[in-house]
């Protein structure tokens, strides 16, 4: 079936945008052709329609290309980026960018019909994103989960270089901005708050990137007063918006069960429910898991993590195992001192010493979370086609 959209074209050269209007207003499937040179007010525009088309020339100025795609992702994934050069740089950059279509320009008609009537087939609802968002959770706190959130998600990016969101979801007593001395201007609250504004600047802007990396952080509240008003419907709203622009969402949350905690664990996709192993906290673990299987999650949605792992502990990996009925996924080693130092300093563990048993932990921890996540994708992919 083919849906009908409105057709963007952000473009600062009249000739041009006209050329691409003459190509595509006979197309059944494009109901509207809109014409713009002020990027801005383009993008302010298409916040009007479902389901739009939207073409970028970056020839002029691609300085701030990344904000404008930002901006655009967060209300269509059917972006084409035009350019006069296309340079492999451009077209990687492009890619990387998370848009999928490049057209060097002057673009073909041919080229630009083809790509709109694949466009045109493929509708808001069948669009799977790949991006995932992985929780870090254990029913107790002291456990790990603010360290082992902050530096799978550190280096996540640096594994993969996609983008790679650390949001903190600790409402009441978030600390990923001490742990990573950050000075963010615009809290997790506050953005949340604001998300039906529909004011997608305020979205984007609340995230302070981290250092060079592909690491865009959402950090805690220093007013716990604000944090009581966020609702289920808060959090669905808030991971729609963060898979349109992430590949990877590595969430950060308190232990507790309550409503919208439930509604965090729900709707992510990957749980990483971390233990440490001792009786109380295993105990504990059995609860929750009991909980999770209650709620139907699919049998590959709780990763277990054993934190503070040391070889020769008296409870064995398999007694875990038999008792959680769970498969261990990783393992993070005990390093006080280490993670001590990266704590106190403001810094992530591979800042210290990337070299220290937790530091190669944690990248070997994070390149395995994305070869497991592609290899899930290309499996789904290959029962569709
Ligand atoms: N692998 C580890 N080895 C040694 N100490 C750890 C390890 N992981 C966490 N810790 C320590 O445990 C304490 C609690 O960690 P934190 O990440 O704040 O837990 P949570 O977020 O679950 O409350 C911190 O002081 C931290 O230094
Ligand atoms: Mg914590």
């Amino acid at each position: 079936m083919q849906n009908s959209s409105a057709l963007f074209v952000l473009d600062k050269n009249e000739h041009s945008r006209q050329i691409i209007r003459s190509f595509t207003e006979n197309l059944e499937f494009i109901n509207e052709v809109k014409l713009y040179s002020d990027y801005k007010k383009g993008i302010e525009d298409l916040k009007q329609y479902s389901d739009p088309i939207v073409i970028v020339d970056i020839t002029d100025d691609n300085s701030d290309l990344n904000g404008i795609v930002d901006n655009i992702k967060l209300i269509t994934s059917k972006i084409i980026i035009i350019s006069m050069d296309y340079s492999t740089n451009t077209i990687i950059n492009a890619l990387r960018l998370g848009v999928k279509e490049f057209l060097p320009k002057p673009v073909l008609q041919e080229d630009l019909v083809r790509i709109l009537t694949m466009f045109a087939s493929v509708s808001p609802e069948d669009e799977d994103s790949q991006s995932k968002i992985i929780t870090v959770y254990s029913n107790k706190g002291g456990i790990g989960k603010t360290t082992i959130a902050i530096n799978l998600a550190i280096e996540l990016a640096k594994v993969t270089k996609d983008k790679v969101a650390l949001v903190d979801l600790n409402l009441q007593l978030g600390d990923i901005s001490t742990f990573l001395n950050l000075n963010p201007p615009f809290d997790v609250n506050y953005v949340i708050q604001r998300l039906i504004d529909k004011d997608d600047d305020i979205f984007i802007k609340g995230f302070e990137k981290y250092k060079d990396n592909s690491l865009y952080v959402l950090s805690d509240s220093s007013y716990i007063e604000q944090s009581g008003s966020i609702t289920v419907q808060q959090i669905s709203e808030l991971f729609r918006k963060l898979k349109k622009v992430f590949s990877y969402i590595v969430i950060d949350m308190s232990s507790s069960i309550d409503p919208v905690s439930l509604k965090i664990l729900d709707e992510s996709d990957w749980i990483m429910f971390t233990t440490i192993v001792n009786i109380p906290a295993i105990r504990n673990a059995q609860r929750c898991l009991n909980l999770f299987r209650s709620r139907n999650y699919p049998d590959d949605k709780i990763k277990l993590v054993i934190n503070r792992y040391m070889e020769n502990d008296e409870i064995k990996i398999d007694d875990i195992e038999n008792t959680l009925g769970e498969k261990v996924y990783w393992k993070v080693p005990n390093n006080y001192f280490t993670i001590m130092e990266a704590i106190n300093k403001g810094v992530s563990i591979s800042e210290i010493n990337p070299e220290s048993n937790i530091g190669s932990n944690f990248r070997d921890f994070a390149a395995k979370v994305s070869d497991d996540i592609i290899e899930q994708a290309v499996i789904q992919y290959r029962t569709k086609v």
